[in-house]
């Protein structure tokens, strides 16, 4: 693998302008670069290089990417050839790739999951023999069936068991599988001496690590695994590897606190729960789980502590969210956990219970609101304040745009003014556009046609993103049509000499031809570049207007085309290039 790192700095170091200009001659327009595209076969250029953004794309097939991009796409090399020949141009190395030992070997040849299977079968094998052991799992409810799918075992009480289990017991390995602990003077003892022991496995069926109870009072209450090759905490989710035909078939898994929730849940039937280790839930248990099933219910007691593990969890699973899949969270009453909840409701009453839990968006809205006044201007002010960086990290777009929808209503603002505050550009959905007036579309079209055609600086910093859309909207009107494409080419920065010869094969030739004397008339009015740009920026407001009004209010009902929307079209960007589709 090449580090990310390394990319990063490649690209900073190369500037794909020389790289795109040793395949493709490039002709300086305005801020960018552009050539006729070497993607697709075209007579005017639309492909253009940004020397400020450091990518290209082209207008006319989309074709889009980085200088890397480009000598994949058109040198036709690898990933790993692109970076090396761009590094060797930039006078960079290439950090060797260095073939990565698998880490449940040690430099000893060891494998640790052989290890810790062999503890664990030692751990299975001893509580077979320690009455005490049995008891204290009788009395917390567990059969032997669910005890063997666990793979529950017990350390016994003395300092060096896994003699038994490893002859060789100075072997570096039990060291680095965190069984066996080596003091500073060079001794020797087990980690986990008189416990409950719950190995943990990983989602291939390994055992990487153990959480070790104590069987009556004493610290800790659990003792973990220390984070090994094997082993890290924010990573490993208990359970799921036992649980995971329950969690298919549940279409759902339960996020708990603790072994024994999962462990008993399972003896009730509830086999599709998992627990963190003994660390808050991260973004990387959140993306292990949503990879394997549609719906996650994180499940905290009902005391602060739970709320705020839960609010932790929110925080951690915000980046990770996907539309069409949920999260929801579940508070248990007060002094419950799933363990005890279980044992004296039953699988019934608990799955009721899961069906009630909040969703991620109503918990977050809720939380947040609670932290302020929402009845005065400054509480709802500060909500916003509070709400803004987090729903800034969703990204799922819908579920963003619900919380932004909702987030407005209760702080009494439009969504566009929210919007705009949290600095959050509207996606443009796909939607049907409202028809359009012709008759009167036509002649303003046409006009802003003629001033592309005298001077294509005048579009220069048109939102090129509105003309899309509008040029999308134009059905039935080809003289918007053509606009767009001229604007489309006029927005990259071309020096077109000829229009008409420009598009000379397309459906533009005819009113081009057609436009090209009357423009004669408009010349000798000597106009500047300036001025022309005044009249087109008039025209083209009038333009978007018109689409607004000329249309039937029904359209404008049904396809949700607003006067926001057009506002919002008509913003032009004020600096010159293309503005591309990032
Ligand atoms: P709890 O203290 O809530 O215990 O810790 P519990 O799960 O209800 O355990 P029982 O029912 O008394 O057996 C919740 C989880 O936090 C981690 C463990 O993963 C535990 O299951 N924990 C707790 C530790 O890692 N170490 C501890 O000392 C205590
Ligand atoms: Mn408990």
């Amino acid at each position: 693998m090449i580090p990310q790192s390394f990319i990063q700095d490649l690209l900073n170091r190369v500037d794909i302008v020389d790289v795109v200009e040793r395949y493709v001659p490039l002709k300086r327009a305005g801020a960018n670069y552009v050539a006729c595209c070497p993607f697709h076969s075209e007579k005017s250029p639309s492909f253009t290089v940004s020397q400020t953004k450091q990518f290209y794309h082209c207008f006319g097939c989309g074709a889009h990417g980085t200088a890397i991009g480009f000598m994949i796409e058109y040198a036709g090399l690898g990933f790993i050839d692109a970076v090396k020949d761009l590094a060797q141009t930039a006078g960079m190395q290439v950090p060797e790739t260095k073939f990565e030992k698998p880490r449940n070997k040690t430099d000893e040849g060891d494998d640790l999951h052989e290890v810790m299977l062999k503890a664990a079968q030692y751990y299975r094998q001893q509580l077979k023999s320690a009455p005490r052991a049995i008891e204290y799992l009788k009395k917390r409810g567990l059969s032997g069936e669910v005890a063997k799918d666990f793979g529950v075992g017990y350390a016994p009480a003395a300092w060096q068991n896994l003699q038994e289990a490893f002859p060789d017991y100075n072997a570096k390995s039990l060291v680095a599988a965190g069984l066996v602990i080596q003091s500073d003077e060079g001794k020797r003892y087990d980690r986990f001496r008189d416990r409950i022991m719950f190995p943990i496995v990983d989602t291939r069926g390994h055992i990487i690590g153990f959480g070790g109870r104590v069987l009556d009072q004493g610290e800790p209450k659990y003792l973990n695994s220390p984070e090994t090759a094997l082993f890290e905490k924010g990573r490993e989710l208990y359970g799921l590897y036992q649980g995971r035909r329950a969690i298919r078939d549940a279409g759902c898994v339960i996020v708990v606190e603790g072994y024994m929730d999962v462990v008993a849940l399972a003896q009730h039937g509830v086999g599709y729960a998992v627990a963190t280790l003994g660390t808050a839930t991260t973004p990387t248990h959140v993306q292990k789980l949503l990879r394997q099933t549609e719906e996650v219910v994180f499940c905290f007691d009902g005391d602060n502590a739970g709320r705020k593990a839960a609010w932790r969890a929110l925080e951690n699973s915000l980046e990770q969210l996907v539309d069409g899949k949920q999260l929801s969270f579940l508070f248990l009453p007060q002094g419950e956990d799933p363990d005890s909840y279980v044992r004296k409701f039953g699988k019934e009453v608990f799955e009721k219970l899961l069906r009630d839990a909040k969703p991620l968006s109503q918990f977050l809205l809720d939380e947040l609101k609670s932290q302020v006044d929402i009845q005065t201007p400054e509480g709802r002010a500060k909500l916003l304040q509070e709400a803004a960086p987090r729903i800034k990290l969703v990204a799922a777009p819908l579920l963003s745009l619900m919380l932004r929808k909702q987030l407005s209503q209760i702080a009494g603002i439009t969504q566009q003014e929210l919007d705009a505050q949290f600095q959050i550009k509207s996606v443009s959905t796909a939607r049907t556009l409202p028809r359009i007036n012709n008759a009167a579309v036509k002649p303003l079209a046409r006009s802003l046609i003629e001033l592309v055609m005298l001077d294509s600086g005048v579009a220069r910093d048109i939102d090129l993103a509105a003309l899309r859309e509008i040029g999308k909207s134009g059905e039935g009107v080809s003289e918007l049509r053509t606009l767009t494409a001229l604007l489309d080419v006029a927005t990259a920065g071309a020096a077109v000499v000829s229009w008409p010869e420009y598009f000379r094969e397309s459906e533009h030739a005819a009113l081009l031809k057609q436009i090209e004397p009357t423009l004669l008339r408009r010349q000798e009015l000597n106009l500047s570049t300036e001025e022309l740009r005044v009249e087109f920026h008039d025209g083209w407001g009038n333009l978007l207007r018109q689409i607004e009004h000329g249309n039937d209010k029904e359209n404008v009902e049904k396809h949700g085309f607003t006067r926001d929307d057009v506002d919002r079209w008509s913003v032009t960007r004020g600096i010159g290039g293309p503005k591309v589709n990032e």
